[in-house]
């Protein structure tokens, strides 16, 4: 065992170590990579030669970031004599767009490739620049060819729920186009806010642009509240043809997402007449899905096909998106207009009305030469002849649009939605939900096995989702965005056998260098620190983990927080008293990672040998037995980890104390959360023995007492002797009529068992 155990450690070190020699710490990984001796060294003589207009802006671009990091610039010339300190560029024609290959030696820099290829050559550049003095910038001598795994590497932005400037537009076109991504989905329109300037319907902007308050905090507080500021704001057309030319320059395209017939609010409040009931509305200032949405009416396509005409002209990409999702069919069932369509049109339902809708829709974007793109619900009711599909409810939408020869774009809510939680709720600022890391996005696989191999070339590629309900600033995106935004990028470039966790997550750790040096706001969840327990000696060891290595765990145990200064974790901590730890991961100057606080109440039961003739449910067993004697009283919020559950069955615990002790109390830890059918129990007895096999009842309390306690529920013991104590919790039974889940088992949680 300790043999193994070494070897392992060995293979770690060793592992450790070849991850860490690379120079070439580049994200998404490059696809070869060969390195050598020596380095080309920047300064502000050094000559690039460019060749078209856009290679030059590349070559410019590059420029920008040398001045901003570096405080220098290379010269761009025209001529193109070989000599030392020059980088050459030679324009190819390649089968793979975005192919690229660089060689760096100490005299000169060779780049191939079509433009954007040319492009991806100094996103990589960037990436490979080091500091070598004062106006001084190197790169190691390597060769690196390189090209991508997926067509479709995108990146979503919802301006609708909150509005960002065109300055911070860019912004988020440079962070897609540095990760060699190329895809912008700018969702414009939604229930809260019109965002895109249409010459022939201006209420759309004058009044659909802005809403009359705000949602404060959480959608699930009860009462929900609603600040009155007037908020909202659009681009004009003027500033789209900015942005559309910017994102050219860095090789992204913009899809644009104008959504119908549903998260039509601020559309019909502009003109309420392409509603079903034209009632009066105002753009939404709560989050989610509304009733009112478009009509079915001819007279709505008609106006939405004047809108798209212009949207059309304004974005030169291929595809548009027209949204598709969540539309109820409430008001459709009852419209005479949608229901006289429904019956012309000989359709079968509402389902089917939603897809004629979608049909003719496309009809004007291929009018125009252009692909229509929407979410999974277009297939539903019959998809549109040549329509291309994001699936974001799960995969199997992508799945059976594929089987049908239509393509795809993954955007699953598991591994896509970075309007997800990162790391603990608890140290993360407010989010919709979820819990989707780093690791989730990195370990996605696009392409899903269920597709044959003919079928898996509809799958165009993958787009990280941005839906900005609880995301009230730009600075607050980016802290959303990275750095998963690193792990899709790689997802989707790099080469499926290239990609390795451990590796990844050293590179990732340089990356976040580069990250603070581009004053970019990047969560810092990946260096959350950790816990875990096990008994030890009648007390608890703590093992603190954090989620990057190349930080110091430092922690404290006298209630202050943890600074530079304090306790270097190395062996495991040994809690045998009632203490508070306080950890955090730290490197030689800051703190990275949010402080994780766990107090620990030690008895006489913590850490002791616990059975129990009954396993809780398996979705309920985090830590096993173990989880009662731990030291960790389970808190309220509740968090599963901390808490044993049972449906239906009761907990039948039987403590071995080691040794005869006096006894004066037991507590027990009970949970009520009854919209949850967590119900407290009927009853509560303890037992004692001698040996372990012959118990006799001490002490029970009914109903009536624990629910006048709450929730530590204190057993008398009376000075009893004992060695083994048993603790019978009686779960409530079914639920009873007239309560939450009533006829169900009820649910009994329990935590820790304190013996005193
Ligand atoms: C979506 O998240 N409603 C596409
Ligand atoms: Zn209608």
């Amino acid at each position: 065992m300790k043999f193994v155990f070494v070897i392992l450690s060995l293979c770690f070190v060793i592992c450790i170590q070849l991850f860490a020699q690379t120079n070439v710490n580049v994200i998404p990984k490059p696809v070869n990579v060969k390195e050598y001796k020596g380095e080309f060294i920047f300064n502000s003589s050094t000559q690039v030669v460019a060749i078209t207009e856009l290679t030059n802006e590349t070559v410019n671009q590059f420029n920008d970031f040398l001045n901003l990091y570096y405080g220098f610039k290379i010269n761009i010339i025209k001529d193109s004599k070989p000599g030392k300190g020059k980088i050459f560029i030679k324009l190819t024609k390649d089968s793979i767009p975005g192919y690229y290959k660089i060689r760096i030696d100490s005299d000169e820099i060779e780049i191939s490739g079509s433009e954007v290829g040319i492009c991806y050559a100094f996103q990589t550049l960037k990436q490979l620049l080091k500091p070598a003095g004062k106006n001084l910038a190197l790169i190691n001598s390597c060769e690196i060819s390189d090209f991508p795994r997926y067509q479709w590497r995108g990146m979503h932005l919802d301006v609708s729920r909150h509005f960002v400037n065109v300055d911070s537009v860019k912004k988020y076109i440079d962070y897609i186009s540095f990760y060699k991504m190329n895809v912008f989905h700018w969702h414009l329109t939604d229930d809260q806010g019109w965002r895109i300037e249409i010459k022939k319907y201006p209420n759309l902007t004058k009044i659909g642009g802005y809403r009359n308050g705000t949602l404060i905090g959480s959608y699930s507080v009860t009462p929900q509240q609603f600040d009155t500021i007037r908020y909202g704001g659009y681009y004009t057309q003027q500033q789209i043809k900015d942005v559309v030319e910017y994102a050219k320059k860095k090789h992204v395209t913009i899809v644009p997402e104008i959504e119908m017939p549903g998260h039509a609010l601020a559309a019909i409040s502009s003109y309420p007449e392409y509603s079903c009931t034209n009632g009066k509305f105002e753009p939404a200032k709560l989050w989610g899905v509304f009733d009112d949405v478009f009509c079915a009416k001819d007279s709505t396509i008609n106006f939405l096909t004047d809108i798209l005409n212009e949207v059309m002209d304004l974005f030169p990409g291929e595809y548009i998106h027209v949204g598709g999702d969540e539309c109820p069919k409430t008001r459709w069932k009852t419209c005479a207009n949608c229901q006289n369509v429904i019956k012309r049109e000989g359709l079968k339902d509402e389902a089917q009305l939603q897809s004629y809708f979608i049909k003719r829709i496309e009809k004007v974007v291929n009018s125009k030469g252009k692909k229509l793109i929407g979410w999974d619900e277009i297939l539903e009711g019959g998809l549109a002849p040549n329509a291309a599909v994001m699936s974001w409810r799960g995969i199997q939408g992508g799945i059976d649009a594929a089987k049908q020869g239509h393509y795809v774009v993954m955007t699953p809510g598991s591994h896509c939605y970075f309007d997800h939680y990162q790391g603990s709720p608890k140290s993360e600022p407010l989010a919709i939900g979820g819990y989707t890391t780093v690791e989730k996005v990195y370990s996605y696989e696009p392409t899903p096995t269920e597709l044959s191999a003919d079928e898996q070339k509809y799958i165009l590629g993958a787009q990280g989702n941005v839906w900005t309900e609880y995301m009230p600033n730009f600075k607050h995106v980016e802290h959303m965005i990275f750095p998963r935004i690193c792990a899709l990028s790689e997802v989707l470039w790099s080469q499926k056998e290239n990609r390795n966790w451990d590796e990844f997550k050293i590179r990732l750790s340089k990356q976040f260098i580069l990250l603070d040096k581009m004053g970019i706001n990047y969560s810092k969840a990946m260096y959350e620190v950790s816990a875990s327990f096990s008994p030890l000696n009648d007390g608890v060891s703590v093992n603190l983990k954090s989620g990057l290595s190349d930080g110091k765990i430092l922690y404290t145990i006298d209630n202050s927080e943890p600074n530079i200064n304090s306790t270097v974790f190395n062996n495991n901590i040994y809690v045998k008293n009632d203490l508070t730890i306080k950890t955090a991961c730290f490197d030689s100057k800051k703190q990275l990672s949010p402080i994780l606080e766990q107090s620990f109440v030690i008895t006489k039961s913590t850490g002791k040998k616990i059975t129990m003739a009954v396993e809780p449910n398996k979705s309920y067993n985090n830590g096993g037995s173990f989880t009662l004697v731990d030291g960790i009283v389970g808190k309220i919020p509740w968090y599963s980890k901390e808490w044993l559950g049972f449906s239906g069955d009761n907990l039948d615990a039987v403590i071995d104390l080691g040794k005869e002790e006096n006894l004066q109390s037991v507590i027990v830890d009970v949970l009520l959360a009854e919209s949850s059918w967590i119900y407290l129990p009927e009853s509560i007895e303890v037992f004692i023995s001698n040996d372990g096999i012959n118990f006799i009842s001490v002490s029970k309390v009914d109903n009536e007492k624990i629910k006048a306690f709450g929730r530590a529920i204190e057993i008398p013991m009376g000075n009893s002797k004992t060695r083994y104590v048993k603790v019978f919790v009686k779960n409530s039974g079914i639920i009873p009529a007239g309560k939450s889940g009533e006829g169900h088992n009820a649910w009994l949680f329990v935590d820790e068992i304190q013996i005193r």
